[in-house]
């Protein structure tokens, strides 16, 4: 299958996508500046690069260097760090310029938070991950990057049905793949409702990396190009925005830089 998307480049010279994988990230727990630059060799070490295409600050909520946020038992409170997430930007920038790096981005990160980090940086952001699907459609985010020219990629846009339950809100949720509206759609192009959540991101300007081990799924979320959503179907799916987050809206709502 031809890699679709950005790709980093293996020291063989091959290419790989980098769709779907989200390992190039720096754990929130390596933001101070002096840190930065271990977390990028040993994610290049593990992953056998010399160099990414894409590397982006995981959050602008970060926690002590040596402690692990997913599984910690305790108050979280007692192992945040809040170090500013322009100085984790200051520790991102050399990566480029070693070239490390091609280019630097965010991710989680509120259009606040990308204003004072444009107006902080040298190297601007060239991507801000977010979860996005037409449950929690952020069109203030959506509009604010396009005018910023920040690329704006969508997770958990199939609704991360697999997400782990430290993740999840606890309350009863509805499953976007079911949503009847979406079904609805699907059934009118012939395609399924996931294909559907994800050529709506495309029809908003937005990149999209939907998450599967399943080949025959792969395949599928690939295979959304020869059709586009119209007008009218684009604004009934915008019309099930109800802001709701799959994914970690509950979770360190108490640190200075939550960004939900
Ligand atoms: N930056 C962040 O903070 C952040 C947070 C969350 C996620 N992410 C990244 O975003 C990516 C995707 O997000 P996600 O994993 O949360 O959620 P997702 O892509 O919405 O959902 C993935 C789940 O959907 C299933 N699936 C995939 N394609 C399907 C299809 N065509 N039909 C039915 N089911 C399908 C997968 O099952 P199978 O695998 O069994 O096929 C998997 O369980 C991941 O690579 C992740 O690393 C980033």
């Amino acid at each position: 299958m031809a890699a679709a998307g950005p790709t980093a480049v293996l020291s063989s010279g091959k290419t790989m996508p980098l769709l779907g994988l989200g390992t190039w990230q720096l754990y929130p727990t390596f933001s101070r500046p002096e840190n930065v630059c271990e977390a990028m060799a040993q994610s290049l070490a593990d992953l056998g690069l010399d160099y990414v295409d894409l590397y982006l600050i995981h959050s602008p909520i970060n926690f002590k260097y040596g402690t692990d946020p997913f599984t910690y038992a305790g108050n979280p409170e007692e192992i945040y760090d809040d170090v500013d997430y322009l100085d984790t930007w200051r520790g991102m920038e050399p990566l480029v310029d070693a070239g490390l790096a091609k280019s630097i981005g965010v991710s989680n990160f509120n259009s606040q938070q990308l204003e004072r980090l444009l107006q902080n940086c040298y190297f601007k952001p060239a991507v801000n991950q977010v979860e996005l699907h037409p449950y929690l459609a952020q069109q203030d985010l959506v509009d604010f990057c396009k005018k910023n020219n920040i690329l704006l990629t969508a997770f958990s846009a199939l609704g991360a049905p697999a997400r782990p339950k430290a993740f999840a809100s606890g309350e009863e949720e509805p499953v976007l793949m079911e949503d009847p509206s979406v079904v609805a759609i699907a059934k009118k192009y012939g395609k399924s409702a996931a294909q559907i959540l994800l050529r709506y991101h495309l029809d908003r300007g937005v990149s999209v990396i939907p998450k599967s081990v399943t080949p025959s799924r792969i395949q599928a979320n690939f295979d959304i190009m020869d059709f586009s959503l119209s007008k009218e179907d684009l604004a009934s799916l915008g019309e099930l925005d109800r802001t709701l987050r799959y994914v970690g809206a509950n979770l360190f709502v108490t640190h200075k830089y939550y960004s939900y």
